[in-house]
């Protein structure tokens, strides 16, 4: 992959107490591309992120954003650089208090001040997007889980961010379902021109969403390359990794089970 580099992570070190998740992570997101992250579960794909982000601080290591390191950052300056990221969350994180509306707009509010029609015609041109129009006053607890992953996706995108996370944007949904959150990314990546980090569990998403394919293995990235390599590596972190599909997928206590 050639282009700018917007995020370099360099060896990123992470320890929970005896548990040594990330050990030595280092990896380049290159402007434009869709670089997918998989790996087994437990193995620290939701923790990589948090660093990225800023929500986690390593033991070790460096996360540089145009060239900065995030955790040099003060307070302002990270409150800044965050404004260039948009997160999904694994497991949508929508506050079940307020409405689908103001779930989007909060981003738009906290950060810019936004109110009244302005921030009303925001949240209804990001609900377009997601194919949600009109239902900005639904509360979350009213919709299904596929409808709260395009809520959570809406408000990831209500500043335009210049680099989209996404953390399990497909896991739990039925197929049909999966493959519109699949579409959906790849359109708002169309869409937006953004630069995006998708994790995911699904084999199928990662060829049909990305770039170029990461996987996590032992708190080290085992493998990186384009979805044809991925398919053609004989790496055996890879082909252990394909191996094991079957068996932990759908085993997960925080699955939500969407009865759309
Ligand atoms: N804040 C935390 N405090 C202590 N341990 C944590 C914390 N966050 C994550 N962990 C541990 O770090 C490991 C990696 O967690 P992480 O959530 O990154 O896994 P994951 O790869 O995203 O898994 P999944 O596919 O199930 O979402 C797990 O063992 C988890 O228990
Ligand atoms: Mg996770």
């Amino acid at each position: 992959m050639s282009g700018r580099v917007l995020i370099d992570v360099r060896d990123l070190w992470k320890s929970f107490g005896d548990n040594h998740v990330l050990r030595g992570i280092s990896l380049q997101l290159v402007e434009g591309e869709t670089l997918v992250v998989l790996g087994s579960s437990g193995c620290g794909k939701s923790v990589l992120l948090k660093h990225i982000i800023g929500l986690l601080v390593p033991d070790r290591g460096e996360v540089l954003f145009h060239g900065r390191n995030i955790f040099d950052m003060k307070a302002k300056e990270l409150s800044k650089a965050r404004q260039h990221f948009g997160m999904v969350f694994q497991g949508a994180a929508l506050f079940d208090s307020m409405t689908v509306g103001e779930n989007i707009g909060l981003p738009a509010v906290e950060h810019k001040g936004m109110r009244g029609q302005e921030l009303e015609t925001l949240v209804e041109e990001k609900l377009r997007l997601v194919g949600l129009e009109g239902l900005s006053r639904l509360h979350p607890s009213e919709i299904s889980g596929g409808m709260k992953k395009r809520v959570a996706l809406a408000r990831a995108i209500a500043l335009n961010p210049d680099i989209i996370l996404y953390d399990e944007p497909t896991t739990g949904l039925d197929p049909i379902m999966a493959e519109q959150i699949n579409e959906l990314i790849r359109d708002t990546q169309n869409k937006l021109s953004a630069t995006s980090i998708v994790v995911t569990h699904d084999l199928h998403s990662a060829c049909f969403i990305g770039d170029r394919v990461a996987l996590i293995d032992n708190g080290k990235i085992a493998f990186i390359g384009s979805t044809d390599e991925l398919t053609e590596t004989e790496d055996e972190a890879v082909q252990n990794f394909i191996a094991r599909r079957g068996a932990d997928h759908g085993s997960r206590e925080d699955d939500e089970i969407d009865l759309y």
